[in-house]
């Protein structure tokens, strides 16, 4: 989710869903508008004004900034575009809050984003509520011939919008983790439950299956268009890495034997000084790990957060196995077949992040959402416990830079038979 992207291509809008009438449609969508914007603004009310300035590195941003671009998107894409009445509520916003979108204008740059303390959080959130009532009274009035173009980039800047939800946590945690007296996002935050049940691997079953999204409901251009994979005779872990096996490799020295990494990854190690998973401490003779509730014991029975892909790598290749591909993943998770594939933690995999056979991202800035991205990334699948609900799906592929591990990044093995 890197970022965000997602074309109007997207297509199965509300004009592919089953027949309804306009009336309807206008309801549905408005509840939809609603309910979303608002779990925006739930996730940063544990935030103070400053928690909401700061940008702790170039990758992140800051949840003021989340809040505005999102609006932004809806300002930019839907209402300018459709509503021939709106103004725009300031013309120096599109420049601080577009965040890659080079069709649609020139930008503020990425890494100066916590720069910005004006405008403040009360003026991002006339903003927002310029925007929220612009947009429900577009949706209220959009005449029939276009109304599938209005909804479908609602439905779009909503789904855009989730991607943000997620990114505004693993970005705040970022912050905090830089934070010597430990803050605490949600003292009531709870981590997510592992299934139970026996460990071990399943069969993939092996032949030719479909890959892509092939059903009705909305998907990114990027799970398009659905083609035939050939799946080799492999296994796949039922459950995720846990702790405990993160420990075994770190007791082993997994962080100190070279022969373990890839280059570019044991570069890595060294430059970064790693030695345990992102935002492991040591307290007190104990690991300890940064969350949204604060610094906790580590867990051994919970499943790893914030690995790297280079750190997936080894610790596969440390086991004797590998990493699933992407379309051994996805055809695992259709046949139901592992445990915990959505909710804890996104999985990498040995996929680099390419587009399918066929795929074209759409013209226009819309179209810069996902394909410009397809270099040098891999691919994770799955969802993590700060992925909205509801914004998960088989098909859905999130993708991140190898090096990466601010994200809520984990793994599950494979091993061919
Ligand atoms: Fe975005």
């Amino acid at each position: 989710m890197a970022r965000t992207g997602m074309s109007p291509a997207l297509r199965k809008g509300p004009a592919n869903r089953p027949k309804r009438s306009l009336d309807e449609t206008r309801a549905i969508w408005l509840e939809a508008f609603r309910r979303v914007r608002a779990e925006t603004e739930r996730r940063a009310s544990h935030l103070s004004a400053e928690d909401q300035i700061v940008q702790s590195m170039a990758d992140a941003s800051p949840a003021k900034w989340h809040r505005a671009h999102v609006t932004w998107f809806f300002e930019q894409f839907l209402l300018v575009p459709h509503d021939a009445a709106y103004r725009v509520f300031d013309e120096r916003f599109p420049f601080l809050f577009n965040s890659y979108y080079v069709a649609a204008g020139p930008r503020h740059a990425r890494p100066q984003r916590g720069l910005i303390t004006r405008p403040n959080g009360a003026e991002v959130a006339a903003y927002r509520a310029h925007v929220d009532a612009a947009v429900e009274r577009l949706m209220a009035r959009v005449p029939a011939e276009e109304a599938d173009s209005v909804f479908t980039i609602v439905e779009i800047g909503l789904h855009h919008e989730q991607q943000h939800q997620e990114l505004l946590l693993t970005d705040i945690l970022h912050a905090f983790a830089q934070n010597p007296t430990d803050p605490v996002y949600d003292p009531k935050w709870q981590p997510p439950r592992m299934t139970l049940g026996p460990r071990g691997y399943v069969d993939v079953p092996a032949g030719v299956h479909a890959i892509g999204h092939d059903g009705d409901g909305f998907c990114f251009d990027n799970e398009m268009p659905p083609h035939d994979e050939l799946i080799p005779r492999v296994r796949i872990a039922r459950h995720l890495v846990t702790n405990a096996d993160w420990l075994e490799f770190i007791s082993a020295g997994g962080y100190t034997t070279p022969s373990l990494w890839l280059s570019d990854g044991w570069t890595t190690v060294q430059n970064e000084s790693w030695q345990a998973p992102g935002y492991w401490r040591q307290k007190d003779g104990a690991w300890h790990a940064v969350t949204l509730g604060g610094l906790r014991p580590v867990d051994p029975a919970a499943p790893v957060q914030h690995v790297s892909y280079y750190e997936a790598d080894a610790f596969a290749r440390f086991a004797g196995k590998h990493l699933p591909s992407e379309m051994e993943w996805e055809t695992a998770a259709r046949h139901d077949i592992i445990a915990d594939a959505f909710g804890i933690a996104w999985q990498w995999t040995r996929s680099a992040y390419l587009p399918y056979p066929g795929y074209r991202a759409v013209e226009g800035a819309l179209g810069e959402y996902n394909g410009k991205f397809m270099v040098s990334q891999m691919v994770l699948r799955g969802s993590s416990l700060a992925t909205p609900e509801g914004h998960e799906r088989v098909s859905y592929r999130n993708f991140f830079y190898p090096p990466t591990r601010w994200q809520f990044s984990g793994l599950r093995l494979a091993e061919f038979i």
